[in-house]
Order: structure tokens, then sequence, then C-alpha cells
């Protein structure tokens, strides 16, 4: 079933197959503790380093590189409107790491280190 779901985000992405990639990473939101990870204390940060590059609403045109409209990460708003996408594209957890994001290039990418405080992050809704 995760396999045939995993070929279906294969055949839709436009960017292709390129790694073990592509599935909701089924992370979990771990119990409160004093390093929970926050927009503030991580999301932000992570967003500003690898993505609003071209996912932010104040990048247009050509400079967006083809990232979708509407797909902008440089508010929390924008990153919960797209929360499973975020996680399938570019978080690590127990069922897949996804690394298509950042796509092929030159382009700073997260370590699966940052992909997994991603995952986590996500998992307990983007605080
Ligand atoms: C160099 C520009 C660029 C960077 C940097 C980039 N993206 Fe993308 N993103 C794209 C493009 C182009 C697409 C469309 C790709 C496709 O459809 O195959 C896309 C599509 C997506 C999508 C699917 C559309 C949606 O909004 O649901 C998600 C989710 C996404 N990116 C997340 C991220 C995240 C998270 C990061 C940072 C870790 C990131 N991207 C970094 C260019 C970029």
């Amino acid at each position: 079933m995760r396999a045939w779901s995993a070929v279906v985000a294969c055949v839709v992405s436009i960017s292709g197959c390129g790694g073990p990639s592509d599935g909701p990473t089924q992370s979990v939101c771990p119990p409160p503790s004093d390093s929970l990870l926050t927009y503030d204390n991580f999301g932000k940060a992570f967003m500003r380093k690898y993505c609003v590059q071209c996912h932010a609403a104040t990048v247009s045109g050509q400079a967006r590189n083809m990232a979708p409209a509407g797909s902008d990460f440089d508010t929390l708003e924008g990153i919960k409107a797209r929360l499973p996408n975020i996680d399938a594209w570019a978080a690590a957890g127990p069922a897949f790491t996804n690394r298509l994001m950042p796509p092929k290039g030159e382009y700073a990418k997260p370590t699966d280190e940052e992909r997994q405080k991603l995952g986590e992050w996500l998992a307990c809704g983007a605080r």
C-alpha cells in the first residue's frame, strides 16, 4: 500500500523520483519538554535558510524558480496552510526521509537531522 502511494507521488511530481522519498513521514510529536521545537527557535530559521528564497509572498516572477504561486513559507500561516505537503516533500521521520525540496541544484540543503526536526515540529502542529 505504502509502496503504491510512493509510486503515485513519483508520477505526479515533476521533480521525479530522485531518492528514498515522497510520502508522509509519520513523525510523532514528542511530549512537551524544554527542547520543544517552535517557530521562533526552529521553524523560522529553517525556512529562511532553505526555503524562502523561492517560497515567499515577497518573491515573484523568475526569482521564485518556479515555486508554485501561493506556496509561501515566509509566514507561519503560509507554512500551516501547506503542512502535510511540507512534511511529504522535505521532512524525515519513521516512514520516509523526504529530500525532494529544496530541488536539485546549487541550493543549500538541510541535513537529515534537520529534516527530522522539521518532521517533529510539523507533527506538533508547527507551533
Ligand atoms: C530553488 C527554489 C526552491 C527552493 C529553495 C525550495 N523549493 Fe519547494 N518548490 C520549488 C519548485 C520549483 C516546486 C514545484 C516542483 C514540482 O512541482 O515538482 C516546489 C514545490 C514545493 C512543494 C509542493 C507544492 C506545495 O506548496 O504544496 C512543497 C511542499 C515545497 N516545495 C516545499 C519546500 C520546502 C519545505 C523547502 C525548503 C526546505 C523548499 N520547498 C525549497 C522550488 C523551491
